[in-house]
């Protein structure tokens, strides 16, 4: 099929490239040239396990192109999917979906045969409604049909989940472009997806209901870490206890710092304003994005604890700065918030990251990129664990530190505390 993906991020470069790992011929456009112009030398804009060779591969086969010219690539494709960004609106009420809107306004001026619309994008229920009435034009009504199609990958997995999905869902009541998409997705379907049509409007809110509810089991297990903390008891216990049960599943189940990312702090808030314009209250979803708003100022106040809260001139070196493993993406890290709690109190920061050092973080003089593990905690008093890299998980910290009375604080819960406690380490973790 001809397929064309508006934005190449996270999920437009992903799910694209792998549609053309299918055997589809596919465009993928951005309206940044920059990131368009080094694809096209095979320069990979995001830190993605495995999909650097799968570009590389499929851009050669001549199945994966790039473009930045949107008219053209539309005009030649049968769907398109739209994967534009749907970020938090700046005054923090509701998704902004100018993007989404200007695209839509974009492709309207370009049907001229039958064309697929598809929201990969996390929109909010009515949106393809929405859609729908920007792009109709009396004549052209029976020459496209708006779908939606969630998108549910986890960067650092997402080619795996493009392959291995759990469920494919396609809201729409339209059967022409149910039965396209459905062809599409058959190689998926054959080892084993399971693949569901729904109303677009059902659709759209599956992706939220499932963000928020995966966000409310996150915030949950790190309220009950706190309890923890404060009752003499194992997090971990609970953890596994809890996640044997069949029906609550293991998953997000581990306690850890603020949830962060693309797609949680912004989806929360989001389905909030969403119920609101329905005159729907979501007290849960609500506390959920309060507890976890708080969630730093509980772990800072650990961190000042740790140090006798004497946190000047104290160097604080983190480990990983990303809102989770396997991925370069800083949208919504916890640490974006620590990070200039910590420089106010002057204390020294410096971090590694195993995807390089972060524009984020250079606007502060005081905080400084580290190029390995080794010159990143040399000198600290205190290392925080932030992310759980595989790169982190065996670190000799004792041969490696040169202050001997460094204190380790672990958010991800990653060694033993007693092996810690047995090799004469200052360790500390969560909910244990
Ligand atoms: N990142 C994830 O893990 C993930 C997972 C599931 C769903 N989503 C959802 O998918 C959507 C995209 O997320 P992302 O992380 O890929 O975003 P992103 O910011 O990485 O990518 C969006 C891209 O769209 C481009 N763009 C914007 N307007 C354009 C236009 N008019 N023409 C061409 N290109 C345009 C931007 O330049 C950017 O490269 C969001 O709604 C997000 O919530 C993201």
């Amino acid at each position: 099929m001809k397929i064309c993906m508006i934005g190449t991020g996270y999920v437009g470069l992903v799910t694209g490239t792998c549609f053309a790992d299918l055997g589809n011929d596919v465009i993928c456009i951005d309206k940044d040239t920059n990131k368009i112009n080094n694809l096209k030398k095979g320069i990979i804009p995001i830190y993605e396990p495995g999909l650097e060779e799968l570009v590389i591969k499929n851009y050669k086969n001549k199945k994966l192109n790039f473009s930045s010219s949107l008219n053209e690539s539309v005009k030649k494709s049968d769907i398109i999917f739209i994967c534009v960004g749907t970020p938090a609106k700046k005054n923090g009420n509701g998704a902004d979906l100018t993007q989404i809107y200007n695209v839509a306004k974009q492709i309207k001026k370009l049907i001229s045969k039958f064309k697929i619309i598809v929201t990969k994008s996390t929109v909010p229920l009515g949106t393809g409604d929405l859609i729908e009435k920007i792009i109709s034009v009396k004549k052209r009504k029976k020459l496209f049909s708006v779908v939606s199609n969630p998108e549910f990958l986890r960067e650092g997995e997402a080619i795996r989940d493009f392959s291995f999905p759990d469920r494919i869902i396609i809201g729409t009541d339209d059967n022409k472009s149910n039965k396209i998409l459905k062809n599409l997705y058959a190689p998926l379907i054959s080892k084993g997806a399971k693949y569901i049509n729904t109303s677009r409007r059902a659709a759209e809110l599956i992706k939220y209901s499932s963000n928020a509810f995966l966000a409310t089991k996150i915030s949950f297990i790190n309220e009950i870490s706190n309890l923890c903390e404060n009752s003499d008891v194992n997090i971990e216990d609970i953890s596994i206890g809890m996640g044997l049960d069949t029906r609550i599943g293991s998953r997000f189940l581990r306690p850890g710092p603020a949830y962060g990312g693309s797609c949680f702090p912004k989806d929360t808030k989001a389905i909030i304003s969403t119920a609101e314009k329905f005159k729907t209250k979501l007290s849960i979803i609500k506390s959920v994005v309060k507890s976890n708003e708080n969630r730093h100022l509980l772990l800072l106040k650990r961190i000042n604890i740790l140090l006798k809260y004497k946190l000047k001139k104290k160097k604080i070196c983190f480990l990983g700065v990303t809102f989770k493993a396997n991925t370069d993406d800083m949208r919504d890290s916890s640490c974006l918030k620590m990070i200039p709690f910590l420089l106010k109190k002057e204390a020294i920061i410096n971090y590694y990251d195993p995807t390089g050092s972060k524009k984020e973080l250079s606007k502060y003089k005081k905080v400084s990129f580290s190029k390995d593990i080794k010159s990143a905690v040399f000198k600290a008093d205190l290392i925080i664990i932030h992310t759980e890299w595989n790169a982190f998980k065996a670190i000799n910290f004792k041969s490696l530190v040169k202050n001997k009375n460094f204190t380790i604080f672990d958010l991800r819960n990653i060694y033993s505390s007693l092996k810690m406690r047995q090799l004469n380490i200052k360790y500390y973790s969560i909910g244990q």
